[in-house]
C-alpha cells in the first residue's frame, strides 16, 4: 500500500482533534479542563475514560490504555498505523495520495480481519453499483425500494444496494480481484456446493451493516419474492469481525443525534431505521432480527442513558421483549416505550404520517415501563385478583433489577399509585426480592478475588518503572516531559574548568550518559531514548506531542501515560525520591541532577554487583585478581561520591 507522506501526517496530526474523534464513540462531559466518559474499552458503570484536549491524548484508567487520537482508533476499531490516519484525512477533509491496488500477495500479507473488512468494502460498494447503474439492479432492486418510498438521498447514505440473480455475478467479480475463496466464505458472501461457488444473496436487496465508525462488519439481505418458504431475510454468519450482539444496526448514522437528544429510540429491524430517518427522527437504531442483548445496552450507554422501545401494534413478541426491559434496567438505564397502532411498525407508520405526525404520537404515546407491563398484563387478566397480584410482582421484580436506590424508590411510589397499594408492602416485596438478587451478584466478585492479586511484574504497564529499571525510569520521564527546556547548569570545558552554560535538558541528559558510556535498558525506555537522540543527531529537540505521532503504539502509550502521570507505582516512585510533581517543574536542575546521579548509582552498583560473582569464581589468576580489586575501588569511590551528591541514603 501506497505510503503516507510525513507532511500528510501532519497535517491529520495537527488537524485531527481528539476530543471530536473519541466523542464519535463516548459520550464526553467537561471534567475541568478536561472531558471524561464510560470506557469504550471495558464495561464500566462510572466514567475513568479521559480526554484531554489541550495535551490531545487519552487515558483509560480501567484499563490503563492510553495514548493519541491514533492509538485511540488502532485500539478501538483494529485499524493498523495507516488505517487509523487515513480514517482522520477522511473525517477531516485531508487528501491523502491515493492508496495503490493491493495486489493478491499483498492482501494474503495483510491480517485476516482486515481482510474481511476489505472484502466488505468492496461487496457493498458492487452491490451499490449493481442497484444504480445495471439494468436488472434498476428495474428490480431499486424499484423494490422506490415502490417502499425510499428517497434516493436515504437509499444513498444508508449504501442499500442489489445482489444480481445471476448466481455468480459477485462471487467472480471478487476471485477476479484476488479476494482468497476462504475469507468469501468466512463472511458469507460467498456458498460453495459441489466445487462451485454461487452468491449467498443472489437476487436480494442488501443492507450494509456498519461499525459505530462506518466499516461495514456485515450485510443484511432481503428477498424480494413473496414466497412464504422463502427466508425473508439472509443475514451474514457470525465472523471475527461480524458479532451480532455486540452491533446495532444505524448507530453509526444516528449516535450524533443519540447525544443530542440525550435518547435513543430502539425498533426491530433495518427498515424502521430508515423510514425513521427518513422521517427525520435520527437517534434510532435496531437490533435487526435478534432479541436485545445486554451488549447492545452497553453499546447504547455510551452516548445516553435513556432508550425508547419503539413496538409494533401486533407483535406476538411484546411479551418475550420483557426480557429487554429488564436488561435495560439492570443497566442502571431508563427504558420508556411506545406502541404502535395495530397492524403498524414504526416503518408503516412513519410513511403515512408527517414528521410533525410521527414526533406527536410519540410524545403522546411514550410510556413509562411500569404502564406498559401493567396494560399488557392486564388485558389478559383484567381484575382477576391472582393475575393482578402476580402482575404486581413481576413488575416489582423489574424495579429490583434498578441498580440504584433512589429510582428504586420513585418507581414502588408509582405502582403503590397505579394499583392502590400500601407502599410499605411493596417495599417489604423488593427487600426481599434484592436480597435474592445480590446473594447471586455477590458470588461472582468472589471469584475474581480468587484470580492471583496482580504482582508488580504484571502491574509494569509501559510507563511503570519495573523493579531494577527504575532509575532508567526517572530519567526517560524527565526527557518526556522537561527534554525541550532549556535550563542553566554547571558544565565543565575541555580543560577541566567550571563555567555556567545553557542547554537543553534532553541534551544534557544525553551528554552524562555518552560520556560515562552509559545505556538505558529497559526496550520500551531504550526505543524512546533513542527516539530523542535521533531528533539531536538532527538538531531537533522532539517534544513529546511530536514522539506521540509516531507509529510505535507502545512509545505513544509510554509517552501519554507520562503525560498523564497516572500510574500509583509511579507515584509512589516520585515520592520515594522527593519527587514533586508539582514544583519539579520549578526546581528542574535538581530534579534532573538528582535522577543522573541516581542512575549512575544505580549503574556502579550493579557493576560491583557483577565484580563481586567475578571475584567469587576460584580461578582467578593473580592479574585478573589486581584488575577487579583496582575497578573495585574505582566503583566504590564513584559510589561514595555519588551517595554524597544525592545527600540521602539512596545506596542500600
Ligand atoms: N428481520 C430479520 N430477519 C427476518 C425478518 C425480519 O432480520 N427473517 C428484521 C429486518 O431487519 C426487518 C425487520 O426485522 O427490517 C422488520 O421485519 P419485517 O417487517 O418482516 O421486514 P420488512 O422488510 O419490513 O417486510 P414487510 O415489507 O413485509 O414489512
Ligand atoms: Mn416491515
Amino acid at each position: 500500500m501506497a505510503k503516507i507522506p510525513p507532511h500528510i501526517i501532519d497535517e491529520i496530526m495537527n488537524t485531527s482533534r481528539i476530543e471530536e474523534v473519541i466523542g464519535e464513540f463516548v459520550n464526553l462531559k467537561r471534567a475541568g479542563s478536561n472531558l471524561k466518559g464510560l470506557s469504550p474499552f471495558t464495561d464500566e458503570k462510572t466514567p475513568s475514560f479521559v480526554v484531554s484536549p489541550s495535551k490531545q491524548i487519552f487515558k483509560c484508567f480501567s484499563t490503563g490504555k492510553g495514548g493519541s487520537v491514533v492509538s485511540f482508533l488502532m485500539e478501538k476499531e483494529h485499524f493498523s498505523y495507516p488505517e487509523a490516519l487515513r480514517w482522520l484525512a477522511d473525517k477531516y477533509g485531508i487528501q491523502v495520495p491515493e492508496e495503490e491496488q493491493a495486489t493478491a500477495e499483498e492482501l494474503a500479507a495483510i491480517s485476516e480481519r482486515e481482510s474481511l473488512h476489505i472484502i466488505n468494502d468492496f461487496a457493498r460498494d458492487h452491490f451499490k453499483n449493481n442497484l444504480l447503474n445495471s439494468p436488472e439492479g434498476e428495474a428490480v432492486g431499486l424499484a423494490y425500494f422506490e415502490e417502499r418510498g425510499f428517497r434516493r438521498d436515504i437509499i444513498e447514505k444508508f449504501q442499500l444496494g442489489y445482489c444480481l440473480n445471476s448466481g455468480d455475478d459477485f462471487t467472480k467479480a471478487a476471485i477476479g480481484k484476488g479476494y482468497k475463496l476462504d475469507y468469501l466464505e468466512k463472511v458469507g458472501l460467498v456458498k460453495s456446493k459441489d466445487e462451485r461457488q454461487f452468491d449467498f444473496f443472489r437476487g436480494r436487496v442488501m443492507f450494509p451493516i456498519h461499525s459505530v465508525s462506518g466499516r461495514v462488519l456485515g450485510f443484511g439481505g432481503r428477498t424480494l419474492l413473496s414466497d412464504k418458504k422463502i427466508a425473508k431475510y439472509f443475514n451474514s454468519p457470525e465472523s471475527i469481525i461480524y458479532n451480532k450482539s455486540e452491533i446495532l444496526y444505524g448507530l453509526y448514522f444516528s449516535k450524533g443525534d443519540i447525544i443530542k437528544y440525550d435518547n435513543c429510540f430502539l425498533c426491530e429491524g433495518y427498515t424502521d431505521v430508515i423510514s425513521m430517518f427518513q422521517a427525520g427522527i435520527q437517534n434510532v437504531v435496531s437490533s435487526s432480527g435478534t432479541s436485545l442483548t445486554k451488549d447492545q445496552i452497553k453499546l447504547i450507554r455510551r452516548y445516553t442513558h435513556n432508550i425508547t422501545i419503539l413496538f409494533d401494534g401486533d407483535a406476538a413478541g411484546i411479551k418475550a421483549s420483557f426480557r429487554g426491559i429488564d436488561l435495560i434496567l439492570e443497566e442502571g438505564m431508563n427504558v420508556k416505550v411506545v406502541l404502535f397502532p395495530e397492524g403498524e411498525d414504526p416503518d408503516s407508520f412513519s410513511k403515512k404520517s408527517s414528521k410533525d405526525e410521527l414526533d406527536e404520537y410519540i410524545k403522546g404515546h411514550t410510556q413509562d415501563f411500569i404502564s406498559f407491563k401493567a396494560d399488557i398484563l392486564l388485558k389478559d387478566g383484567n381484575d382477576d385478583p391472582i393475575k393482578k397480584a402476580e402482575l404486581i410482582r413481576d413488575i416489582v421484580h423489574s424495579v429490583s433489577l434498578i441498580p440504584d436506590q433512589i429510582t428504586r424508590t420513585v418507581y414502588i411510589q408509582q405502582i403503590a399509585a397505579r394499583f392502590g397499594m400500601n407502599e410499605n408492602i411493596l417495599s417489604t416485596e423488593l427487600i426481599k426480592l434484592r436480597k435474592g438478587q445480590l446473594i447471586k451478584t455477590n458470588q461472582e466478585p468472589a471469584i475474581e478475588e480468587i484470580q492471583v492479586p496482580v504482582t508488580a511484574e504484571q502491574a509494569t504497564s509501559s510507563s511503570t518503572p519495573p523493579k531494577n529499571h527504575h532509575h532508567e525510569w526517572l530519567l526517560i520521564r524527565l526527557m518526556v516531559k522537561y527534554g525541550a527546556r532549556i535550563v542553566e547548569i554547571e558544565q565543565f570545558d575541555e580543560e577541566g574548568k567550571k563555567f555556567h552554560g545553557e542547554t537543553s535538558v534532553m541534551e544534557w541528559i544525553h551528554h552524562e550518559l555518552s560520556k560515562d558510556e552509559l545505556y538505558i535498558q529497559h526496550p520500551i525506555y531504550a526505543k524512546v531514548y533513542s527516539k530523542f537522540v535521533e531528533g539531536l543527531n538532527e538538531n531537533a529537540l522532539y517534544t513529546s506531542a511530536y514522539l506521540q505521532r509516531t507509529d510505535d503504539q507502545e512509545i505513544v502509550q509510554f509517552i501519554s501515560d507520562i503525560e498523564t502521570e497516572t500510574h500509583e507505582l509511579s507515584s509512589k516512585w516520585l515520592s520515594n525520591y522527593r519527587i514533586e510533581t508539582r514544583t519539579e517543574s520549578d526546581r528542574l536542575v535538581e530534579a534532573v541532577s538528582h535522577a543522573l546521579y541516581a542512575f549512575k548509582a544505580a549503574t556502579i552498583e550493579e557493576r560491583i554487583d557483577e565484580l563481586r560473582t567475578k571475584l567469587a569464581q576460584e580461578d582467578l589468576s593473580d592479574d585478573a585478581l589486581m584488575e577487579i580489586l583496582a575497578e573495585q575501588m574505582v566503583y566504590e569511590k564513584l559510589k561514595i561520591m555519588f551517595a554524597e551528591k544525592l545527600g540521602r541514603t539512596i545506596l542500600r
